[in-house]
């Protein structure tokens, strides 16, 4: 049986991962209690004891605003971590997957769908860091594989102090009165995450390089959720359109997949996914 180690195995995305794969592997998915990426020697011990012959790495600090306001806590974790498992992973013949973002496509001046070659230059510093994490780690370890991932959501809560994501806050809206406003101006894919977890597998036959890694999307959000709620044969009418976020700034991060679908990795398109999922809740 194949080892694999998995990191941030206490957040959205390593703990689901780490359920998914648990039977197929043998996984060693420690919380940073037990493995805190930013110390380098702890992670060549662990590489050195576990001897995985691959690696998921999922930890980061992953809020965009914990990143603005207190860079000097996310870039050692964001980049210097990363850069940590990326090289233990050469160092010890470990294939390694990397989570990217594709909050690296903002404000490089060109609408989506962004592929992997264009020039980046994001504004935020969750997005440089994810930039320059990229860059290093492929610098210590051409042969990793860095996942730019958009947007994820599930349709359970697994844990009561994760993060909520865009499916679950429809649906909690659902229940409610709530409004169910969504932007105009804001272009970008979401992903159920369970096609990413399923993925990743493949996504370990990958030659090392950058690959845009989720669900297609050229609708703008509000477009995205009337659609949704069209074809679930919903009433439209609860939706309102949001003209005012990104109104300055229109935002559009939707990815070209075609490196990843070369590569034999494909995905559902989002709306496809949101009305599979969106069928759980009508029923
Ligand atoms: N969620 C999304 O929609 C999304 C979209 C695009 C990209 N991504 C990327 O995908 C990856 C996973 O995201 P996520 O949503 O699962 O993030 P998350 O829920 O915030 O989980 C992050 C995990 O990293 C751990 N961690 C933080 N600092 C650490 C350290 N120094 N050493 C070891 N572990 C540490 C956290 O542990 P504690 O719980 O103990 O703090 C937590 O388990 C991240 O790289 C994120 O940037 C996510």
């Amino acid at each position: 049986m194949k080892r694999l180690l998995i990191t941030g195995a206490s957040g959205f995305l390593g703990r689901r991962t780490a359920a998914f794969y648990h039977e197929a592997y043998d996984v060693f998915a420690p919380a940073r209690t037990e493995l805190d990426i930013t110390d380098r020697g702890h992670v060549y011990e662990v590489f050195r004891q576990f001897q995985p012959h691959c690696v998921i790495h999922c930890a980061a600090v992953s809020e965009l605003d914990k990143c603005e306001k207190d860079p000097e806590g996310s870039w050692p974790v964001n980049v210097d971590g990363s850069r940590n498992m990326a090289a233990a992973a050469a160092e010890f013949s470990a294939k390694c997957l990397l989570c990217g973002s594709d909050q690296v496509y903002l404000g490089n001046g060109r609408k989506g769908p962004h592929s992997e070659e264009e020039p980046i230059a994001p504004p935020t510093v969750y997005g440089v860091e994810k930039k320059t994490a990229e860059k290093e780690c492929l610098a210590v370890n051409p042969d990793c594989v860095i996942l730019r991932l958009s947007w994820m959501y599930d349709t359970r809560t697994l844990f009561p102090q994760e993060h909520g994501d865009f499916f679950r806050t429809l649906a909690s809206r659902l229940q409610s009165a709530a409004p169910l406003s969504y932007p105009i101006h804001d272009i970008r894919g979401l992903t159920d995450v369970n096609e990413v977890i399923r993925n990743f597998e493949n996504a370990l036959e990958l030659k090392g390089g950058i690959y845009n890694f989720g669900s297609p999307n050229h609708m703008n959000t509000y477009e995205t959720v009337r659609a949704m709620f069209t074809a679930l044969g919903w009433d439209p009418h609860r939706l309102s359109k949001n003209e005012e976020d990104f109104a300055e700034n229109p935002r559009d991060i939707s990815m070209d997949l075609r490196r990843s679908s070369d590569g034999g990795i494909e995905f559902s398109s989002t709306l496809d996914a949101l009305v599979r999922n969106g069928r759980t809740l009508s029923s």
